[in-house]
C-alpha cells in the first residue's frame, strides 16, 4: 500500500534535513522519486546533504523560527516544484537545562521545537488544502513529551506542546469535509544522530525511517518507534504508568520516585 503523497513526483519539505532523521527521510523519499526541499541552518551542510539524494532538490538555509523565512520558504517551494505534498516539521534544538534555565533558552527552544511547526502549518496548509490532493503533515515529537522524564524540562515541554498541537490539528483535519490532508506524530526511539555517540542501544536514522514509512502510509497517527533496548511493549507500559499517575493519584513522574520506582519495575 502506498500513500499518494509519497508517490514518485510528489514533493516533501523537511526541516532539520541536513542531518540525522531529517536527512534519512529525505534520502528515502528521494529514492522513491520525490522532490525534496531541504531546510536547515547551514548552507554548506545542506549542499552536502543534497549531494546524497537521487533526485531533484532545493536547499534553504534558514531558521525555522523566523516567520518571514517560513513564508518565503513556502513561496520558494511552490515556485520550484509547483506543489507540496508532505511537510515534515523535524528541526529541533536541544537545551539540557532545567526549569531554572534562562528565559532566553526557554523562549528559543519553544520557538524552534514548537512554534516553528505552527508557523509552517499556517504557511503550507492553506495551499495544500486548496490543491485538493492527499497530503501529510508529519511532526517529530519525542517520548520525553509523553512520559516526561526528569531533567530536560524545557525540551520535554516543547515536545509535549507539539504532541497536543498535532493531535488537535489531526482532529480538525479529520472533521473538515472533503479534506485529504492528515497530520501525524513521529516519536523516535533512541536514534544515533548528530549529537549521539555510537551506542548498541540506538537505531540508525535509516532504520527509523524504514520503520516509520509503512506506518505513515497506512495512516497511523502515533508512530512510536522502538530501538535496540526499548520494545513497543516497554513503551506501552511506560505510557500507561504515566497516565496511571493521574488515575491512581500517585505523584507526577512517580516512575522516578523512590516510593514507586520498584513497583513500576516489578510490573515491567
Ligand atoms: N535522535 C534521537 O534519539 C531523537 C529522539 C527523540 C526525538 N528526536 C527528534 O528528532 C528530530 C530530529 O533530530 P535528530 O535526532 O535527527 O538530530 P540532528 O541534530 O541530527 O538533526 C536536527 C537538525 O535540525 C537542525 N536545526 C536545529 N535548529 C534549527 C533551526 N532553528 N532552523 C533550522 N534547522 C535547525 C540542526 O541543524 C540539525 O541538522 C528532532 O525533532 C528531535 O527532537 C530525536
Amino acid at each position: 500500500m502506498t500513500h499518494p503523497a509519497l508517490d514518485r513526483g510528489s514533493v516533501a519539505v523537511i526541516t532539520g534535513a541536513a542531518s540525522g532523521i531529517g536527512l534519512a527521510t529525505a534520502q528515502a523519499l528521494s529514492a522513491r522519486g520525490m522532490g525534496i526541499v531541504l531546510v536547515d541552518l547551514d548552507q554548506g551542510a545542506l549542499q552536502a546533504a543534497a549531494a546524497t539524494l537521487d533526485g531533484p532538490s532545493l536547499c534553504r538555509a534558514m531558521d525555522v523560527a523566523d516567520p518571514d523565512a517560513i513564508d518565503a520558504l513556502a513561496e520558494a517551494a511552490h515556485e520550484r516544484f509547483g506543489r507540496v505534498d508532505l511537510l515534515m516539521n523535524n528541526a529541533a534544538t536541544r537545551v539540557a537545562g532545567g526549569g531554572d534555565d534562562t528565559l532566553d533558552n526557554w523562549r528559543r527552544t519553544m520557538e524552534v521545537n514548537f512554534w516553528a511547526a505552527v508557523l509552517a502549518e499556517r504557511a503550507f496548509l492553506p495551499r495544500m488544502l486548496a490543491a485538493g490532493r492527499p497530503g501529510l503533515i508529519l511532526n517529530t515529537g519525542s517520548k520525553q513529551g509523553i512520559t516526561n522524564p526528569p531533567g530536560n524540562v524545557i525540551y520535554n515541554v516543547t515536545k509535549s506542546a507539539l504532541k497536543t498541537y498535532t493531535e488537535q490539528l489531526q482532529h480538525q483535519l479529520r472533521n473538515t469535509e472533503g479534506c485529504r490532508i492528515s497530520a501525524h506524530l513521529l516519536v523516535p526511539g533512541f536514534t544515533l544522530t548528530g549529537p549521539h555517540r555510537p551506542d548498541p542501544g540506538g537505531w540508525s536514522p535509516a532504520e527509523l525511517v524504514a520503520y516509520m514509512l509503512p506506518r505513515l502510509e497506512r495512516g497511523d497517527f502515533y508512530i512510536i518507534c522502538p530501538d535496540n533496548e526499548v520494545t513497543p511493549e516497554m513503551d506501552a507500559r511506560r505510557m500507561a504508568w504515566a497516565a496511571g499517575d493521574m488515575i491512581e493519584n500517585r505523584p507526577p513522574l512517580s516512575r522516578w520516585h523512590p516510593d514507586w520506582a520498584e513497583r513500576f519495575k516489578a510490573q515491567s
